[in-house]
């Protein structure tokens, strides 16, 4: 048998995040990732990862975990995970995907309860999607039940799950991902939802529903029950949106016959530059996005508008495509949060190899207010090694429409020229209508490093 490596602490890069761990620390080493599992609670995982029961755990979606053949300095025992592509976070999911998370989240913390077990922290930080599956990422999170006492992750699940997605079904996005994406807050407590929906006789219902008073303490497995029969019975509405019609004028994505300008040139980009990653920005209903998954891609797709966001995550689970839906706002990227800012912004998470930013320029230019050069620096920081961006000049009806005198700085070559500093082979090809056009942007390995 081979001796297992005794690695000391200093050899390995302990991941910021999981400082709060109270059962070990998340590492890094060798391109792999690992968990450190304090002394104390060592035998205890060591016997549940031996259990077979625990594959059900696995098939439930908790990410693949095994006991690695390596030791640290200190520990009981190490871990290995599966890492993920990407991080996103709750507050950047649309509703059926908050709504995914929360089942995955609830069913193994009812799974854990047939085992003995307890899920200690049940928020959205624990769970990240790979394209449309969610995966629970917290081993740590697991601690041996205490015979009848209530569910400790319930205050928690209700504030950062339920609460939230009560929200986010019924218009409130806005303040929902706000509360959310504010560390200091963690999600919505029973007293801000009245704050925020304004009436607590509108609540009446929604606790009814939830068969829990606000604040209740209720046996743990009779919790769990009554939390994931609520999840069952929420509906999630697709209402009209500004966008939500915008995808019903696209062509099939297999006619290729009735391909314009603009598909023929973004499936020659993706032919020509092989990317690995893609991200869509402003992406609607996900043609390209979809485009770029066929092409073997893993894709983020990002938009403002709940119901795209919402149609395309089913339409990538539907179709098992490796799409990972993301609320994002061009015009405020998410910023780095959390204790030291050890949660990263959008820039270092998202960015892709190719980048599409198609038929939105002229909405952040003359609906959000931003010029050329703010345009140009978002998406340097997205861009990895190519950008197609559509421009749409004024001479285009619905542009004709918004200009005025103000906007004579509006201009292809203006747009052109913001671009140059940060790519220095801009091409120009036409569009799926004149006088559109697709400008293809890519920079040298010299440029790439020193952007
Ligand atoms: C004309 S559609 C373009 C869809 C797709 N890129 C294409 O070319 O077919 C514009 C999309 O931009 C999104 N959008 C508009 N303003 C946005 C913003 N500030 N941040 C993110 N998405 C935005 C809308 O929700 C809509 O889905």
């Amino acid at each position: 048998m081979t001796q297992a490596v005794t690695l000391t602490r200093e050899q390995v890069a302990f991941e910021p995040a999981s400082m709060a761990d109270p059962h070990g620390r998340v590492f890094r080493w060798e391109g792999g990732l690992y968990r450190a599992i304090n002394s104390d609670i060592a035998p205890i995982y060591r016997r549940l990862l031996e259990d077979p029961r625990c594959t059900r755990l696995f098939d439930i979606g908790l990410i693949d975990t095994g006991i690695a053949d390596i030791e640290l300095q200190g520990a009981g025992l190490v871990l290995r995970h599966r890492e993920l592509p990407r991080v996103t976070y709750g507050f950047e999911w649309c509703a059926p995907m908050l709504l995914d998370a929360a089942k995955l989240t609830i069913d193994l913390a009812i799974e854990l309860d047939t085992m003995g077990f307890e899920l200690l922290d049940a928020h959205p930080w624990n769970v990240l999607f790979e394209g449309p599956t969610p995966h629970f990422i917290d081993f740590g999170s697991f601690v041996p039940a205490k015979p009848g006492t209530p569910w400790r992750g319930q205050g928690e699940f209700i504030k950062t799950f339920i609460n939230p997605l009560f929200l986010l079904v019924r218009g409130h996005a806005e303040p929902a991902r706000r509360q959310m994406a504010d560390f200091n807050r963690w999600g919505v407590t029973d007293r801000e939802l009245v704050g925020i929906v304004g009436r607590k006789q509108r609540l009446a219902r929604y606790w009814q529903s939830l068969t829990m008073l606000p604040g209740a303490v209720e046996p743990r497995t009779s919790a769990l029950i009554k939390l994931r029969d609520y999840l069952d019975r929420v509906e999630l509405p697709e209402p009209t949106t500004q966008w939500s019609d915008y995808y019903n004028e696209h062509v099939c994505l297999e006619d290729r016959a009735a391909w314009t300008g603009k598909h023929v040139v973004a499936d020659e980009v993706l032919r020509r530059v092989e990317p690995r990653t893609v991200l869509d920005l402003a992406a609607n209903a996900g043609w390209f996005s979809m485009l770029a998954a066929q092409h073997g891609c893993t894709v983020v797709a990002t938009d403002n508008d709940e119901t795209c966001l919402a149609h395309l995550y089913r339409q990538a689970k539907e179709q098992r495509l490796d799409i990972l839906t993301v609320s994002q706002d061009f015009t405020r990227p998410t910023p780095p949060h959390g204790p030291n800012e050890v949660f990263p912004d959008a820039f270092a998470r998202l960015n892709a190899d190719l980048v599409f930013a198609l038929a939105i320029t002229h909405h952040l230019v003359f609906k959000a207010g931003m010029d050329f050069k703010q345009i140009a620096r978002t998406l340097d920081g997205f861009t990895g090694k190519t950008l197609l961006v559509e421009f749409i000049p004024k001479e285009d009806r619905h542009v004709a429409l918004w200009y005025t005198d103000a906007y004579r700085w509006y201009t292809l070559n203006n747009f052109k020229a913001a671009l140059a500093p940060y790519f220095n082979r801009i091409t120009v090809h036409p569009s799926n209508r004149e006088p559109r056009v697709m400008l293809c942007c890519e920079r040298s390995a010299s440029v790439a490093a020193a952007a």
